[in-house]
């Protein structure tokens, strides 16, 4: 089943301009939402059951209801440092609806009485950046921002700011680190943003699509938004779909439609009747799935039941042509890379299983070396600062544990491999033919 708000006019020429997106119903629900009581607004977007569409899944209009009300300058921070391998949803969303976001954004700004905001983009994201700064503009040449917004009272300032390129910086406290201008390290939670955030304000940190749906949620009532998908998994999703298929691309659908739909149905499948060996359901830091799950519903809980979980909503599709060892390579090079190194586990523990992979393709490693690497992953999970080191160690340790066959047969062939070359290079320094 597919259902389309957020990508409603997607792909109509000019709707990143604001007349086109009020030709086509934008900024209706602004003035309507800011004739509402906060708390009522607060209130309608919890019940609307939307959860955070940046990776974990905690429900909307109840981290809105965290702020603490009083004269204080609050914030709201838009995520949109999407950064996650396999995601590029914001990225299309940013690109063809800036609108879109800004509505929601300004929204969610009210219901927290949140005067001065932020977009954070990642660094890579120039045409994006330009084109939001041109959508700021635009909106605050019309009265969406600026003081008094449509006769409110309510004086509502939004800033982008630019990323540098780092995937920590996605993190909600390293984000907000670096859009104080320090380095973007994690910080120690309690406190949470929602009561110490940026420049230690209550802070609403929300990601692009969780606050592109807002204009949706007043449009439809929490109720009629809560009616699509299922329980507890309310609403539609963008979900990006690469890898090994035939239509990689970004799919707008109710969640709690099939994966085997949304990897064949719309993304075509593996090309020429390969068969899927496994997939990522929700960006490379979740554990991997098979091709024994493909049945399962697309949403929070049916995926946590299969053992993994919806994260940011990109399946990454691996089909039998790959090596798993390949895989786990690419997945701790980018890990251990990207580790901040503020805690123990993940920044020796990520870097450890990187060398440990390069082991096994040299042909250096031996079987034992796999039960090693298996349980470092088990040590770094739940033991970090912040989820990074898991999104490492959660896909290692499943490829390890449901394809270790297919690991230890390539441990076997390169350690031969290996021992052949160095056998033939000794003959031929010996002057001995084999
Ligand atoms: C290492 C790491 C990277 C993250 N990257 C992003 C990101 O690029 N975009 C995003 O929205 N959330 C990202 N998150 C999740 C955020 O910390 C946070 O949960 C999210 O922005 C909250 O918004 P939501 O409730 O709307 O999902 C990341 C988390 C971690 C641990
Ligand atoms: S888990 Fe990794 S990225 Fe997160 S704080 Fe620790 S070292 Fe930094």
């Amino acid at each position: 089943m597919t259902d389309t708000l957020l990508f409603e006019h997607i792909d109509e020429p000019g709707l990143n301009t604001i007349d086109v997106y009020m030709a086509r119903g934008g900024y209706t629900q602004l003035p309507i939402a800011l004739k509402m009581k906060r708390e009522d607004l607060i209130t309608e977007l919890t019940g609307s059951g939307l959860r955070g569409r940046g990776g974990a899944g905690f429900p909307m209009g109840r981290k809105a209801s965290f702020i603490p009300k009083g004269d204080m300058q609050k914030y709201v921070v838009c995520n949109a440092d999407e950064s996650e391998p396999g995601t590029f949803k914001d990225r299309e969303l940013i690109q063809k609806n800036p609108h879109q976001l800004i509505e929601g954004l300004i929204i969610a700004a009210f219901a927290i009485d949140a005067t001065i905001n932020y977009i954070y983009i990642r660094g890579e994201y120039d045409q994006q950046a330009d084109i939001l700064d041109a959508a700021i503009a635009e909106a605050r040449e019309r009265g969406m921002l600026g003081e008094n917004i449509f006769g409110s009272g309510f004086d509502v300032q939004l800033e982008l700011a630019r990323g540098a390129g780092a995937y920590i910086c996605g993190e909600e406290t390293g984000l907000l680190d670096s859009l104080e201008g320090k380095r973007g390290n994690p910080r120690l939670k309690p406190p949470f943003p929602a009561n110490e955030g940026l420049f230690n304000g209550p802070t609403l940190i929300n990601n692009v699509e969780t606050l592109s749906a807002i204009p949706s949620i007043i449009k439809l009532g929490a109720e009629g938004y809560a009616a699509i998908g299922v329980k507890d998994s309310a609403g539609t999703k963008l979900v990006s779909i690469s890898g090994n298929v035939q239509r990689p691309g970004n799919y707008e659908v109710a969640l709690g439609t099939s994966s085997r739909e949304l990897i064949y149905g719309l993304a075509g499948g593996p090309p020429d009747g390969r068969k899927v060996k496994c997939w990522f359901p929700g960006g490379s830091s979740t554990v991997v799935l098979t091709a024994d799950d493909l049945d399962v519903g697309y949403d929070y809980d049916s995926l946590e039941a299969a053992g993994s979980a919806l994260g940011s909503g990109a399946i990454i599709v691996v089909d039998e042509t790959q090596s798993v060892v390949e895989l786990a390579y690419k997945l701790a090079k980018f890990y251990s890379h990207e580790s901040c190194g503020k805690c123990t586990p993940c920044r020796e523990g990520t870097r450890w299983t990187f060398h440990m992979v390069e082991r096994i393709k040299e042909g250096t490693a031996t079987p034992m070396d796999l039960d090693i690497m298996a349980a470092v992953q088990d040590q770094i999970i739940g033991h970090c600062l912040c989820v990074l080191g898991d999104a490492m160690a959660m896909p290692i340790g499943s490829l390890i544990a449901k394809f270790r066959d297919e690991f230890e047969a390539e441990i076997e062939t390169n350690r031969n491999a290996r021992e052949a070359q160095l056998a033939a290079q000794f003959s031929a320094a010996e002057g001995i033919t084999v």
